[in-house]
């Protein structure tokens, strides 16, 4: 797409430090679009807001209470690039705390067949909806809505549920919040050794875990995949100033002994332009029974799914198999996000 807007175009070629200021209103994030806007502190704060939610939808006074909370608010789920789990996992954490919710996801069905911007659509959204919830193919697409609406006084907050191969902030959110609760009783997240494995370069998830994870200063990255996913420059660059002990290699053997938290991949070949992953022998960058043999006993497989081969399905019933529970925390910290967003967590104080 063409961005139309040549404010736009000046606004996005500032640095991100920059940007990410207009994503905060009074000291509170309003937008969310990239995941190291969440400092250490605010993501201990939800991740408590999570753990209370979680608990208190145990019983039905509980589930009823927290439906009480945002039942004057309506969200907007626009999702324009496919997606089960974070589009399902929104729906449920709005329901979860009371929200009444919209959504268009093949845009085919809406005025965009007839010719509207998407532009025009998200304003149409923010008439009708406290809250935006959007998933698009192009990086920085949120951002720009985030911008536009900003400028156009009526605006609502936008979370976004992944942009490109650019940014996916809350999945960052709920891989670190398993994270913390696998290892709570183990210095938490902190003093953990992480490998990434997989197509690291075009994997949105990876990008914003690590830009997350790598606010904590007593950690160590391996980076394993095939010389051609590894991960991007700019990336790299950002672990080496911030002081993040990194390692990159393409023999997963080499670190399965090691590491403290294995982060899977899938090959996202829907961005190959000219085949590029069918030459890639994907099984070298892959779990089985006998490989996670080497993992130590307490560490933890994460995956931000959906899989195709690098996990042996063999390996669920492992103990520290913890992506089916990753996804079920996905529900926690989205609804928690929810209540930040509108100011009512401190309303938990109540039940
Ligand atoms: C991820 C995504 O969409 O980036 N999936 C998800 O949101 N759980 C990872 C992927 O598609 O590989």
């Amino acid at each position: 797409m063409e961005y139309s807007l040549k404010s736009f175009e000046e606004y996005f070629a500032q640095s991100e430090v920059i940007r990410m200021n207009h994503y905060h209103v009074d000291g509170r994030l309003k937008h969310v679009m990239l995941s190291h806007q969440f400092s250490i502190q605010l993501l201990e704060e939800l991740f408590d807001i999570a753990d209370r939610v979680k608990e208190m939808t145990r019983k039905t006074n509980g589930i009823e209470f927290l439906k009480s909370l945002l039942g004057h608010k309506k969200a907007m789920l626009y999702f324009t690039q496919p997606s089960t789990r974070t589009f399902l996992s929104f729906l449920t954490a709005c329901q979860m705390v009371g929200m009444d919710t919209g959504e268009v996801r093949d845009p085919s069905l809406s005025s965009e067949y007839k010719g509207e911007s998407q532009e025009d659509g998200v304003r149409v959204f923010s008439s009708y909806f406290d809250i935006i919830i959007m998933r698009d193919p192009k990086p920085g697409f949120c951002e720009y809505m985030a911008y536009l609406l900003d400028n156009t006084g009526r605006s609502v907050p936008i979370l976004n549920g992944g942009s490109g191969k650019d940014q996916h902030p809350t999945q960052a959110l709920l891989d670190l919040y398993t994270i913390h609760r696998s290892f709570q009783q183990k210095d938490g997240i902190r003093k953990k050794r992480y490998a990434f494995v997989g197509d690291l370069l075009r994997g949105r998830a990876v990008r914003s875990s690590v830009m997350l994870l790598s606010q904590y200063k007593d950690i160590e990255m391996d980076f394993v995949a095939p010389s051609s996913f590894q991960i991007a420059e700019d990336l790299e660059k950002i672990l080496h100033n911030q002081g993040v002990k990194i390692n990159k290699t393409d023999k997963l053997e080499s670190v399965l002994s090691k590491v403290d938290c294995i982060y899977m991949t899938r090959i996202q070949d829907e961005y190959d332009l000219t085949g590029e992953s069918n030459n890639i022998d994907y099984s070298q960058f892959s779990l089985t029974t006998e490989n996670v043999k080497k993992m130590k006993p307490s560490s933890i497989i994460l995956h931000p799914l959906p899989r195709r081969n690098e996990i042996s399905p063999n390996v669920d019933a492992d103990p520290r198999a913890m992506y089916w529970r990753q996804l079920r925390n996905g529900v926690y910290i989205r609804a928690a996000l929810l209540l930040y967003v509108f100011n009512v967590a401190h309303r938990l104080d109540e039940y």
